[in-house]
């Protein structure tokens, strides 16, 4: 039997190609500042067997109607809402994702956006290289404490409770607003369950960690932003459109919040010139959450051999869609199509 046929659409770290190269045919989207024109991934998925995507590739459920042979789409990310999920499951494709291995990293960097925009650590550094650093006195670049001040996180999945634990350390009160209620949560870390609008109202920091959705498109707008402290300080470290972002520009910009951190915009890569970022009270990062070695290099090998496993009749760690699996086409040997 020929050897499968895969397209990777960014390079990945050389261990997790390894695994890719010992089972399949790669071809490597190679120009890495680059991301892969739409024409080309609409070429190659018409091509291959398995494709492993980024969180940054929107797939057009065209395309997967159009790719005969496609039974895998390994995505590396935790998020998925770049791949069209039921047109994947409708034509037998499954779907898979990077849960797990970045949460502590993602937990990190939640943490330091909370930090740093609470203690205006940007500003500080541009007060200094721009010379308008004059001297010390007792209003200079004062911030908010984060250590004893409530946290609300609003979806309390497994980075929210990353982050909890590190909230715990710094002595903070915690509410959460999840889905479910997290009996296992309360216990852990003394987390307090809190409607949006109720959490909103009490939290000093206000962390946004839900995955993007037709529910969650949207969820801080105006009505949000209206119901939190004056003092507050908004993180979003999941998708951008959670966020209303011309509703988010006014509460900074009225005072309505105090302070906003940012690793993801409604569009990436954001524009230099994007209004949220000509302000000072506007702590912002390149959507780098589980941007660490390590954790990118567990990203690339999960995602490996979930494409892998799925190419060679063998389950996936974590797949998105395993229904697809109970699939008759499925169920033979081997998954070559
Ligand atoms: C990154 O944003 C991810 O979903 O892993």
């Amino acid at each position: 039997m020929s050897r499968p046929q895969v397209f990777v659409t960014r390079r990945i770290p050389a261990p997790a190609l390894a695994i890719l190269e010992e089972a399949c045919d790669c071809r490597v989207w190679e120009y890495e500042e680059e991301l892969c024109p739409p024409e080309v991934l609409a070429r190659e998925m018409a091509r291959v067997h398995g494709l492993l995507t980024m969180a940054t590739d929107r797939i057009d459920p065209a395309w997967i109607a159009a790719a005969p042979r496609l039974r895998v789409i390994a995505n590396m990310a935790v998020g998925y809402d770049n791949i069209p999920v039921q047109a994947a499951t409708e034509h037998g494709v499954l779907v898979t994702n990077t849960p797990g291995v970045l949460d502590e990293t993602t937990a990190d960097l939640a943490f330091a956006l909370m930090l740093a925009a609470a203690r205006r650590l940007y500003e500080g550094q541009r007060t200094i290289v721009e010379g308008r650093w004059k001297g010390w006195y007792p209003s200079f670049l004062t911030g908010q404490d984060v250590h004893s001040a409530t946290l609300g996180i609003v979806g309390a999945g497994r980075i929210g409770r990353a982050v909890a634990r590190r909230a715990r350390g710094f002595d903070m009160r915690i509410l959460y607003h999840n889905r479910r209620r997290r009996p296992d949560l309360e216990a852990e870390v003394g987390a307090e369950y809190r409607s949006l609008d109720d959490l909103l109202r009490e939290s000093d920091f206000v962390m946004v960690l839900v995955p993007l959705t037709p529910e969650t498109r949207g969820m801080f707008g105006a009505r949000e932003f209206s119901l939190m402290k004056p003092t507050a300080v908004f993180v979003n470290v999941s998708r951008g459109p959670v966020v209303d972002e011309a509703a988010l520009y006014d509460a900074l910009v009225t005072g309505k919040i105090w302070a906003a951190a940012l690793d993801v915009f409604s569009e990436e890569p954001v524009r230099p010139d994007h209004p949220l970022l000509s302000l000072p009270n506007v702590t912002a990062t390149p959507h780098i959450g589980s941007a660490s070695v390590a954790t990118r290099l567990r990203m690339a090998t999960l995602a490996a051999e979930n494409l892998v496993a799925a190419l060679t009749g063998r389950r996936p760690p974590t797949p998105v869609n395993p229904e697809v699996l109970d699939r008759p086409e499925w169920q033979g040997e081997g998954s070559q199509g």
